[in-house]
C-alpha cells in the first residue's frame, strides 16, 4: 500500500506535521500540497522490492513534474522516465544522471531525439519502424550511436479505464509482438543504433498484477527468441502502471507487483530490471486544497462551489475518477449529498458528483486527496484561471515549489 501522509490530529487535517489550514492560510487556494516523506517512502518500497536484482526505478515524470519533486526522487536514487523534450529539460535541471533516463512515447520528434542523444540517456523506447528510422538518421547526423529498446505491445487486457489502457493490440502504443523480432534484426544491422533493451507498459491504475504477469510471459518468450538469434540485451523495462487506492481499491504492493512477474523472467535475471512508476510514487503523497465559495441549493440539487476546478484537477471530469474529499476541519455537522464543483463554465466541471459528505460552509477548506499524480501536471489555464501554487512539506516545514501564477503569467508571450 502506498504511503499517504494525510491524517487528522484532533479536528485538523495534517500533512506530515503541518496543518493544511495553516498552509492554505499562508499560501492561498487552490493549492497543491505534497509530502516529501510519503514520496520517499513510496520510492523506497520499489527500491526494496527490487533490491535483489540489478534495477532502475525510473519515475514517470508526467505524473508530477515539479522540479522539487524530481529533485527529491533523484536524490533518493531514482531515475526518470520521460516522454518529451520538456520532460528531458526538467529531468536534467533536477540533476538526474542521463544514464538513469529512459525516453518513452509514440511520437518523439527529431529535435527531441537529438537533445536526448546529446545528453547521453540510457535508452530510447522505440515504438515503430518509422520511429526507428528517424532515430537512426538523427544519430547518424550527430555522429552518435543511439541506444534502443523496443516497446512492444503484449496485447493483454490491463483491466483499467480505456483512456489509460495501452496494452491492447488496437492501441497506438508499442510495436506489435509479431513485428518486434524483425525490428530487432533491423536495429542490430544498423551502425547508428545499439540494441540494449526490451520494454512494455500496458496501462495505468492497474489494481491486479495478473495483466503484468501475462505481459511478462510474452516478454520472456520474445527474450528467448532474441537470445537464440544472438541478440543479447542489457535492460528489461516493464513500465509503470501500479494503481493506488482512490476508493477502496486494493492494489498490490510494489513487492507483490514485482513478485508477480520476476519468476516468469528468472531466466533473464542478469538484465537490469527497469520500472516506470508514476502514480504510485506521488499520487497518495499529494492533495489539492480548495476553499468553499458558496453553498448553492436548487430544488433539484445541492452544489458546493469551490475555488478549484477542472482546470486544476481534470481527472474527475476526464475519467470519471473518484477522489476522496475531506474537510480540513472535521467539525461535527450534518451530511448531505452534494456535487462539489468549480467556477469553470462547463457542466463537466466537477470534483465530485452525488457525494455524501459533511456539509461545508463558505470559507471552509476541503482537501481533495490522492491528487499528487496527474493533478497539477494536467492542469491548464482554461477560463483564464492562473494555475495553483505547489508546496512541498517536510515535517512541519513547507516551501512553495511553484509560485501561484499571476495575471501577467496568463498573457505571457501574447501580443495584440
Ligand atoms: N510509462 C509509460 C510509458 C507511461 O505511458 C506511463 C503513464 C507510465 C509509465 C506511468 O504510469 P503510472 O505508474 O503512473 O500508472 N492521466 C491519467 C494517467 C495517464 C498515464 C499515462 N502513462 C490519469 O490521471 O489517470
Amino acid at each position: 500500500m502506498s504511503e499517504s501522509a494525510f491524517h487528522y490530529r484532533g479536528e485538523d487535517l495534517f500533512v506530515e506535521d503541518a496543518s493544511l489550514a495553516s498552509l492554505a492560510d499562508s499560501l492561498g487556494t487552490p493549492l497543491y500540497v505534497y509530502s516529501a516523506k510519503a514520496i520517499r517512502a513510496n520510492l523506497e518500497a520499489y527500491e526494496a522490492a527490487l533490491a535483489n536484482y540489478p534495477h532502475l526505478v525510473a519515475y514517470s515524470v508526467k505524473a508530477a513534474s515539479n522540479l522539487a519533486v524530481l529533485s527529491l526522487i533523484q536524490k533518493a536514487g531514482g531515475g526518470a522516465d520521460i516522454v518529451s523534450g520538456g520532460e528531458l529539460f526538467r529531468a536534467l535541471k533536477a540533476g538526474f544522471d542521463p544514464r538513469k533516463i529512459v525516453f518513452s512515447g509514440v511520437g518523439k520528434s527529431a529535435q527531441e531525439m537529438a537533445e536526448a542523444l546529446k545528453a547521453g540517456i540510457l535508452m530510447f523506447n522505440v515504438e515503430s519502424a518509422p520511429e526507428l528510422m528517424a532515430l537512426s538518421a538523427v544519430a547518424k547526423e550527430l555522429g552518435l550511436v543511439a541506444p534502443v529498446a523496443f516497446r512492444v505491445n503484449p496485447d493483454v487486457d490491463p483491466q483499467t479505464h480505456p483512456y489509460i489502457a495501452t496494452g491492447f493490440r488496437e492501441s497506438k502504443f508499442g510495436a506489435p509482438m509479431e513485428e518486434s523480432f524483425e525490428l530487432y534484426l533491423k536495429a542490430k544491422a544498423d551502425p547508428n543504433l545499439s540494441v540494449v533493451g526490451l520494454d512494455c507498459h500496458i496501462g495505468s491504475q492497474l489494481t491486479s498484477a495478473s495483466p503484468i504477469k501475462a505481459a511478462a510471459e510474452r516478454l520472456a518468450a520474445l527474450l528467448g527468441r532474441l537470445k537464440a538469434a544472438g541478440i543479447e540485451l542489457k535492460c528489461l523495462d516493464v513500465g509503470g502502471g501500479l494503481g493506488i487506492d482512490y476508493k477502496g481499491e486494493k492494489p498490490p504492493t510494489p513487492l507483490e507487483w514485482v513478485a508477480a512477474f520476476v519468476p516468469v523472467l528468472k531466466e533473464f535475471s542478469g538484465l537490469t530490471l527497469i520500472l516506470e512508476p508514476g502514480r504510485s510514487i506521488v499520487g497518495p503523497a499529494g492533495a489539492l486544497v480548495v476553499r468553499v465559495l458558496y453553498d448553492k441549493a436548487t430544488p433539484y440539487k445541492r452544489f458546493v462551489i469551490v475555488d478549484g476546478a477542472m482546470n486544476d484537477l481534470i481527472r474527475p471530469s476526464l475519467y470519471g475518477a473518484h477522489h476522496a474529499i475531506k474537510p480540513v476541519r472535521d467539525l461535527k455537522r450534518p451530511q448531505a449529498q452534494v456535487d462539489v464543483v468549480g467556477p469553470v463554465c462547463e457542466s463537466g466541471d466537477f470534483l465530485a458528483q452525488g457525494r455524501l459528505m459533511p456539509l461545508a460552509e463558505p470559507g471552509e477548506l476541503l482537501a481533495v486527496l490522492g491528487a499528487g499524480a496527474y493533478g497539477f501536471s494536467m492542469s491548464s489555464n482554461y477560463n483564464s484561471r492562473p494555475r495553483a501554487a505547489e508546496a512541498l512539506v517536510e515535517g512541519s516545514a513547507f516551501r512553495v515549489v511553484r509560485a501561484r501564477e499571476t495575471l501577467e503569467d496568463l498573457i505571457r508571450g501574447e501580443t495584440v
